[in-house]
């Protein structure tokens, strides 16, 4: 029988992948998982879509194949490098939420902190002002997070979408 349920994940640096891939281990009896950008969702009842945040949305690629999921089941999930401070993870959901199409059906959405190439940017400002205390305190949190996704976020994303399904 074929699958009802997809799995399509855009990801430049690898963390939406590796999300992408544990959520596919606890569903691969019932899923298919493939990424964008050559992706339809055609054939399935159900998506579970995962994007990086670019400019606090969605990246580009995904979208536009998040616009094309009018009349299907979406779940969404995002990595992005911020931490929730000031209401920013909800922002960045309601940014990307009203993309999806009218009659399309969200069961879920998360967000899962992920290291991020501002790490990279934040070691050079704080390099170039070692007494600049916001540059610091950005640094350590960001450091603190590097390693991120973890194995914890990773069993969270498993099963932040089975207890979605079972809903
Ligand atoms: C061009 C670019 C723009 C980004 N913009 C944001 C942003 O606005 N907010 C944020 O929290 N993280 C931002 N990030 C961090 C990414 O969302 C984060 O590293 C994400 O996990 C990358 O996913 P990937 O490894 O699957 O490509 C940005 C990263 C890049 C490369």
């Amino acid at each position: 029988m074929d699958k009802k349920l997809l799995i399509a994940y855009s990801s430049r640096t690898g963390n939406t992948d590796k999300v992408a891939k544990a959520i596919y281990e606890v569903l691969s009896e019932q899923a298919e998982i493939k990424k964008l950008p050559d992706v339809s969702s055609e054939k399935y009842d159900t998506v579970v879509m995962g994007y990086w945040v670019d400019k606090g949305t969605a990246n580009e690629e995904s979208l536009t194949f998040i616009k094309s999921l009018a009349g299907k089941k979406v779940i969404l999930f995002g990595t992005l490098g911020a931490g929730d401070y000031d209401g920013y993870y909800q922002k960045v959901r309601e940014a990307v939420e009203k993309e999806l199409p009218a009659d399309c059906i969200l069961l879920g959405h998360q967000l899962f902190r992920a290291t991020s190439i501002m790490l990279n940017r934040l070691r050079k400002q704080h390099a170039e002002n070692p007494d600049d205390l916001e540059i610091k305190k950005r640094l350590e949190d960001y450091e603190n997070n590097k390693h991120r996704p973890d194995a914890e976020d990773l069993k969270k994303a498993q099963e932040f979408v089975l207890s979605v399904l079972r809903k």
